[in-house]
């Protein structure tokens, strides 16, 4: 089996680097007032992430008008402008308004994206892309904002898949870039985006999971490493590229080598005051499990990726230029408690299937297999 955190990471939703200490500001913005509140359009703004977004703008004051289909979560904000309208070629609602910024979190398809970035160039003064680290073409080193990206034969392709989704995505990118220009765009590739609201349950499953005890499948070693960012993490640093005019590309992500699997073990048991007997399983047998995994979403361990043998995903996310632009990541157990309080929000229909992991039989058939080998 073929694992890459492309496919893994699209499974979800399914430039040049900005040195740390010197990312380029927006040249006409720099005379405006740093405290003026903004006008800002959302491309989407109704899913998981776009929803962090609106409110982190309006906390700081600034108004926002979402631009969607009007077909997700429509009830969720009442109060804002909503223009009706579909990224392909459904976008007249957008014509001849202004706004200060859009963030651009909705667009897969680079058609889609040349299309509402030339609409909106000469109309705002800041274009932020929301793209991915799936951009990347390989996963088997460390990547920053300068490793090398996807690329895809055929370019006019717009089945956005687990294979064409980060080839598109670097495609949008480049769109952006041409259309607006590097010195007013800002484009940012978030890894796994986790936190409350995450529909995929793909971090969730994790604490979730040990909140229920008894043994508990863990893949790989604890020392393997993981890396993610906390949605609010992400939507402070989008609204600050807006607020503070910082252009360029930037990798997010919590620090490379700073959480391992054995730190998710400690913090869900320490947030859940659950103690779970571990059983650690090696990255053949976790890949199979994964592979044959009744939930077939994002596999039996999500987040997580074997770092030895064939399938070995051994690159970190460097992501020090968007820490040198401001970006804070909060501890991730943070996360794990905020994500936990949401969850326990949720009705019993929502909670009772997760869209990852696995069920409690497929876990004790695992185990009881993986002892009987290893006994
Ligand atoms: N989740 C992750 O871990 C992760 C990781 C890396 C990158 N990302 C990126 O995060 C972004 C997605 O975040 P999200 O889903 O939470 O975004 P969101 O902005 O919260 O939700 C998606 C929005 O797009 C709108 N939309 C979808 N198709 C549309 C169309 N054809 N025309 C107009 N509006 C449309 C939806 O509303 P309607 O349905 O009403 O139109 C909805 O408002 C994507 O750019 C994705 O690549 C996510």
């Amino acid at each position: 089996m073929k694992t890459s955190r492309r496919d893994i990471i699209k499974a979800g939703v399914l430039g040049a680097a900005a040195a740390s200490a010197s990312f380029p500001l927006i040249a006409a913005e720099r005379e405006t007032s740093p405290g003026r509140p903004l006008d800002i359009l959302i491309l989407g703004g109704t899913g998981f992430i776009g929803p962090h977004m609106v409110r982190e703008a309006l906390r700081r004051g600034h108004s926002v008008t979402l631009f969607n289909r009007g077909r997700t979560n429509i009830a969720l904000f009442p109060d804002l402008e909503t223009i009706k309208g579909d990224r392909n070629n459904g976008l007249d609602g957008l014509r001849g308004r202004r706004w200060d910024a859009v963030i651009d979190n909705s667009g897969y398809v680079p058609r889609h994206v040349r299309d509402s970035a030339g609409l909106l160039a000469p109309s705002v003064s800041h274009y932020l892309f929301v793209s991915t680290v799936s951009v990347y073409a390989s996963f088997k080193q460390d990547l920053d904002e300068n490793s090398a990206l996807a690329t895809i034969a055929d370019e006019s392709i717009e089945q956005v898949t687990g294979e064409t989704y980060g080839a598109l995505k670097a495609l949008c990118e480049t769109a952006v870039r041409q259309v607006v220009g590097e010195e007013r765009s800002t484009i940012l590739r978030p890894t796994y985006i986790c936190g409350p609201g995450d529909h995929t349950d793909r971090f969730t499953w994790w604490p979730v999971r040990t909140s229920s005890g008894g043994e508990m499948l863990w893949p790989g070693r604890p020392g393997d490493a993981i890396q993610i960012i906390d949605v609010r993490d992400f939507a402070n640093f989008t609204v600050d590229c807006i607020q503070k005019k910082i252009a360029g590309t930037y990798v997010t992500a919590t620090p490379e080598n700073g959480y391992t699997m054995g730190d998710l073990l400690r913090d869900c048991q320490a947030v859940t005051a659950t103690k779970v007997d571990d059983t650690w399983v090696d990255e053949a047998f976790a890949l199979s499990a994964s592979k044959d995994s009744p939930v077939k979403n994002h596999g039996a361990f999500p987040v997580w990726h074997p770092q030895r043998g064939p399938d070995a995903v051994t690159a970190q996310i460097i992501s020090k230029a968007a820490r040198g632009a401001g970006m804070h990541n909060r501890p991730v157990r943070e996360t794990i408690r905020d994500l936990m309080r949401w969850w326990r929000t949720l009705p019993d229909d929502r909670t009772s299937t997760m869209q990852a992991g696995m069920p409690a039989e497929y876990e004790a058939e695992l185990i009881a297999r993986w002892k009987k080998n290893h006994a």
